[in-house]
């Protein structure tokens, strides 16, 4: 697995910083690559995988437990950014007023924000919730594209047809990007990377 990408060495990689409310989140310095999704999409799972790691990033087992906003920094030139996961059935009330107020500081005037990626099931496609976190991240002016994850649950036939009708979707601005993946198999990994360096750096990840 390639562990130096571009100007970054990802053996350089750990959790800097857990934000439990608005006054503590990072809105200024290095550029922040942040993932959006429901509980359970599989964002920590993405995370370890582009990493090479497989424990950097908690994988869940109770889904929507922690409502924080978890930093990883890369090599001191990008943060990762874990946003908590929505759409938890069973959460409270007051936390999900703690999920809106610390997800919605978390994109307002945020200078070191290059780009979300919005995790989204393949095998479900755009839950209602998905459409409101686009909405918003269109509200917010805010660089985004699509991480498909999970598609190793899909054979090839069904996996093409999802991914077109993923696009489609009248949450989805037309133009969006979207990369298939799979943290099981390590599928998409070299594509997003390709990605997330331009958003970040621009150009082709080269300092
Ligand atoms: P929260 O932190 O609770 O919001 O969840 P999360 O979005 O971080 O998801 P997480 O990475 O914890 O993964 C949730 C479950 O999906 C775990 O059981 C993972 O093993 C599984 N999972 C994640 N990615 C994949 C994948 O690409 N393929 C398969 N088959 N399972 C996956
Ligand atoms: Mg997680």
């Amino acid at each position: 697995m390639l562990m130096q990408i571009g100007p970054l060495n990802l053996h350089n990689a750990a959790l800097k910083l857990t934000a439990g409310a608005p006054a503590q989140l990072l809105k200024a310095g290095k550029p922040q690559i942040a993932f959006a999704g429901r509980s359970n999409v599989g964002k920590s799972s993405l995370v370890n995988c582009l990493l090479g790691r497989k424990k950097l990033a908690r994988v869940s087992g109770a889904p929507g437990k922690t409502i924080t906003v978890n930093y990883y920094d890369i090599d001191g030139k990008l943060f990762f950014v874990d946003l908590p996961g929505y759409g938890y059935a069973k959460r409270s009330f007051a936390d999900k007023k703690r999920w809106s107020a610390l997800t919605q500081s978390y994109f307002e005037e945020n200078a070191a924000l290059a780009a979300v990626l919005q995790l989204i099931d393949i095998r479900t496609g755009v839950t209602a919730d998905d459409a409101d976190m686009l909405a918003w991240l269109r509200y917010y002016k805010v660089p985004h594209m699509l991480v498909a994850t999970k598609c190793d649950k899909l054979g090839k036939t069904a996996l093409s047809e999802a991914a077109a009708q993923l696009v489609r979707s009248p949450a989805v601005a037309p133009g969006t990007g979207c990369v298939l993946f799979s943290s099981l198999r390590g599928e998409g990994r070299d594509a997003l990377w390709t990605h997330i360096t331009k958003l970040a750096f621009g150009g082709g990840g080269k300092d």
